[in-house]
């Protein structure tokens, strides 16, 4: 099936993620670049509250017309304030996602996944409601905001260990 990950990474923890999962099982990757500066204490708040917010940012539709030539959809993202982030939301409001296979892997500081249900709800709510078909959600362990990421080793396991896409 052709599978594309589409995934945003400040820090680079789900960066990693998505690259191992991609060569894993052949799936195109899309890098998705919010051109916020989301650097230091000032830009965590902001990153914050425009997650709190479910703010979306502007990725230009030329990208939302390519993630949608995919039968088959990966979104990989951070979770911010409890949620998804803007660019994640960007693509949720413009793809295209009818007929779509949908799985989001998510990455967090919380290693407990509080709420991981409430993202479940939210995201797989959006995705049917445009005609895709929401299949998965997975939560991985990252780091605390403004700490280095993880190891790749570390990465590659919980991938190995959490998604069951093939
Ligand atoms: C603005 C912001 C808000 C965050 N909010 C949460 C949160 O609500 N819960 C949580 O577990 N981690 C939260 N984090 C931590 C990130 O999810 C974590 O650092 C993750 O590993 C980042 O992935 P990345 O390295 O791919 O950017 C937040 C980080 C940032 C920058």
């Amino acid at each position: 099936m052709k599978t594309c990950i589409a995934y945003f990474s400040k820090t680079g923890n789900i960066k990693m993620a998505a690259e191992y999962l991609a060569q894993k099982i052949g799936a195109q990757l899309i890098p998705l670049v919010d051109k916020t500066n989301y650097k230091g204490f000032i830009g965590f708040m902001k990153g914050g509250y425009k997650a709190s917010l479910s703010k979306s940012t502007d990725l230009g539709s030329a990208l939302y017309e390519e993630i949608s030539k995919y039968e088959r959809i990966i979104l990989a993202t951070p979770v911010w304030a409890g949620k998804t982030t803007p660019t994640i939301n960007a693509v949720l409001n413009n793809v295209d996602f009818k007929d779509k296979e949908v799985y989001v892997m998510t990455m967090q500081s919380d290693s407990d996944f509080g709420d991981a249900d409430k993202r479940e709800a939210f995201y797989k709510e959006i995705i049917n409601k445009k005609g895709g078909k929401f299949v998965a959600l997975y939560s991985l362990a990252g780091t605390s905001p403004g700490k280095p990421p993880r190891e790749e080793e570390d990465i590659i396991s919980q991938v190995d260990a959490t998604v069951t896409i093939v």
